[in-house]
């Protein structure tokens, strides 16, 4: 896997990740945050791509108010609406989950584009099933759709995406081609708000069931939403991060959500180290996979 420098130069990492031996601005890091390092002791030398181009990550240059409180700030914090209908009924909501274990890519796209399971449905323009190759070993699960994704039916198009598109295309990944990116829910939730508990429950069939089809190697939770729902938790993205999860036997790493990082150069550097252990995780599976064959 070949090192991309001009991605990871779109990603905002050309000032905070130097070939080794270079001089390094020290005025541009502070003193409390802790050394953040890629995992690379486990890894072969060719398998990180900015390890195998000679690159080391420089320490982050600070910790916003919401990483100091242990955690990321999701999209709908910024604009919270109150949920339409508080109980979480949605009166169309007879439709049992039966049967969506049992569908194919088509139908069951067919059936998430009809789907009222939720109120979710009420204010959509289209729902958003999600984008890329249905036979890839790269799953990426975010948490909804916004306000383009929900116009053009499809996830990560407005700027946070493009961040996505170059995170990825620094792991020389590209949603067309070797990745599958989908939502916890595929509806937007009005104004951006989070979604909530009981919308990612009657979403949840959908998102199982295209796990269950594409059989990733590998889950990538983008952002502390799509993380607390897959893995059920309530811990922070912190904790979450640097560590493998499993959803549904898959490993999962987490990281930041792309529209997050648009706002936080610093923690940029963390997800490419998020993404070194993504990329670790994924060799060792394909490894342990050929021991058993
Ligand atoms: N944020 C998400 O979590 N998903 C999208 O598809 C778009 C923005």
């Amino acid at each position: 896997m070949a090192l991309d420098e001009a991605a990871l130069e779109t990603l905002g990492l050309g000032t905070m990740w130097v070939r080794r031996g270079a001089s390094v601005d020290q005025s541009a890091t502070t003193v409390d945050e802790p050394q953040q390092r890629a995992p690379r002791e486990a890894v072969p030398a060719d398998a990180v791509p900015a390890r195998a181009a000679g690159f080391e990550p420089v320490r982050a240059t600070g910790v916003g108010p919401a990483e100091r409180h242990g955690r990321e700030p999701a999209v709908g914090d910024f604009d919270r609406a109150p949920s339409a209908m508080p109980d979480g009924a949605h009166p169309a909501s007879t439709w049992e989950a039966g049967g969506v274990a049992t569908l194919d890519w088509d139908a069951l796209e067919a059936r998430v584009s009809a789907c009222e399971r939720c109120r979710l449905c009420e204010k959509r323009t289209k729902t958003v099933f999600g984008v890329g190759d249905r036979a890839a070993d790269w799953m990426l699960i975010g948490e909804a759709p916004g306000e383009n994704e929900d116009k053009q039916g499809e996830p990560f198009v407005g700027q946070a995406g493009k961040l996505l598109d170059s995170m990825l295309r620094a792991l020389s990944l590209a949603r067309d081609e070797n990745v599958y990116i989908a939502n916890v829910v595929k509806c937007r939730p009005p104004g951006n708000r989070n979604p909530e508990p009981d919308e990612v429950a009657r979403c949840e069939p959908y998102l199982q069931r295209q796990v269950a089809l594409l059989k990733p190697k590998l889950i990538i939770a983008l952002g502390r939403v799509a993380a607390q729902n897959l893995l059920k938790t309530d811990a922070s993205i912190s904790s979450l991060r640097g560590r493998v999860h499993r959803y549904e036997e898959v490993p999962v790493i987490v990281t930041y959500h792309p529209a997050y990082l648009l706002r936080s150069l610093p923690d940029k550097a963390k997800a490419w180290v998020d993404l070194c252990l993504a990329h670790d995780t994924y060799r060792q599976a394909i490894a342990e996979e050929q021991a058993r064959q």
